[in-house]
């Protein structure tokens, strides 16, 4: 039975109510993050506090905690769910309202949820990782992808999709054919040793996973990294094709939409960058 925190309280999953007229469960307004640990190391704290602190400033959700009393709550959970391979799934929603109305409601206190999951040992920088085969879709969410929002069900239709098809992800595309990034992960691919990715902007989550990882490249120094548009064309023609998010690191894909990337295997480049990863993520 695992142990949540919810509202200042911690206790049995099993145990944990929110109201119904919650605006998280209504409207789908609020804000989460994900982040991994591992044996109780967590990767990336301050950056992922720093992210869930623009969103919520830019929803107006104003909760005035520091990232001391997050830690305090995340280790606090990581010890009473023992450890290991575990991520955080921290969440704060607007709060429960007396009446389902569309404008933010006065006076009400933010909802705080938070607990763990497991996750898989960390990722191995060799070349015996499964990879993953993705489908590709045109990105029919909204214009606030910087902002990690519990309204994901955009992000939901385009992972089913590629569920469906048996697909472990969904490479997502513009009207202009260009990579966004995928459903629930940003998107690389490499060219003639060159990493590329689309540079952020609203139409992408600003990963936690991609920024460590494209610093960590970059003071390395040995692959050259470009933040460019990516059209759908070059991703069918890359070297390689790599997916990153918090719990999963750097992922290669070796197929898009049943063609093979590369030469149909793991490629080089990503079992250099997994190793820089690997050997630098807990110095952020
Ligand atoms: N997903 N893009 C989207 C749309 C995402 O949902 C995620 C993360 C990422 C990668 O971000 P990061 O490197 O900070 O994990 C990119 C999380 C893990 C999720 O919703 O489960």
């Amino acid at each position: 039975m695992s142990t949540v925190f919810l509202n200042g309280d911690y206790l049995p999953m099993e145990e944990a109510r929110i109201s119904p007229m919650d605006r998280g469960f209504l409207f789908g307004d609020g804000i989460y993050e994900v982040l991994p640990s591992y044996q109780g190391k967590m990767i990336g704290f301050d950056l992922h506090m720093t992210r869930m602190n623009n969103g919520m400033a830019s929803i107006g959700i104003e909760l005035g905690w520091d990232n001391a009393r997050w830690r305090e709550l995340c280790d606090t959970l990581i010890n009473a769910n023992g450890g290991g391979n575990l991520a955080l799934y921290l969440q704060v929603s607007r709060g429960a309202d007396t009446r389902r109305f569309h404008a933010y409601p006065e006076n009400v206190t933010p909802t705080v949820f938070a607990f763990t999951f497991e996750i898989p040992a960390e990722p191995v920088a060799d070349k015996s990782r499964v990879a993953y085969r993705v489908v590709t879709d045109r990105d029919l969410r909204w214009e606030r992808c910087h902002i990690k929002s519990t309204a994901l069900l955009g992000n939901v239709l385009h992972f089913q999709q590629g569920y469906q098809q048996g697909a472990d992800e969904t490479l997502l595309f513009n009207e202009r054919d260009e990579l966004t990034e995928a459903s629930a992960c940003n998107a690389y691919i490499v060219k003639n040793g060159v990493v590329i990715t689309p540079p952020l902007d609203n139409h992408k989550l600003p990963g936690i996973t991609r920024y460590i990882l494209l610093d960590l490249l970059r003071k390395d120094g040995r692959i050259p990294v470009e933040e460019r548009v990516v059209t759908k064309d070059e991703v069918y023609n890359a070297d390689e094709v790599w997916v990153t998010s918090s719990s999963k690191e750097v992922v290669p894909v070796i197929a898009v939409d049943g063609k093979a990337i590369g030469n149909g295997e793991i490629g080089d480049v990503w079992l250099m960058a997994q190793q820089i990863y690997s050997a630098g993520k807990y110095d952020y």
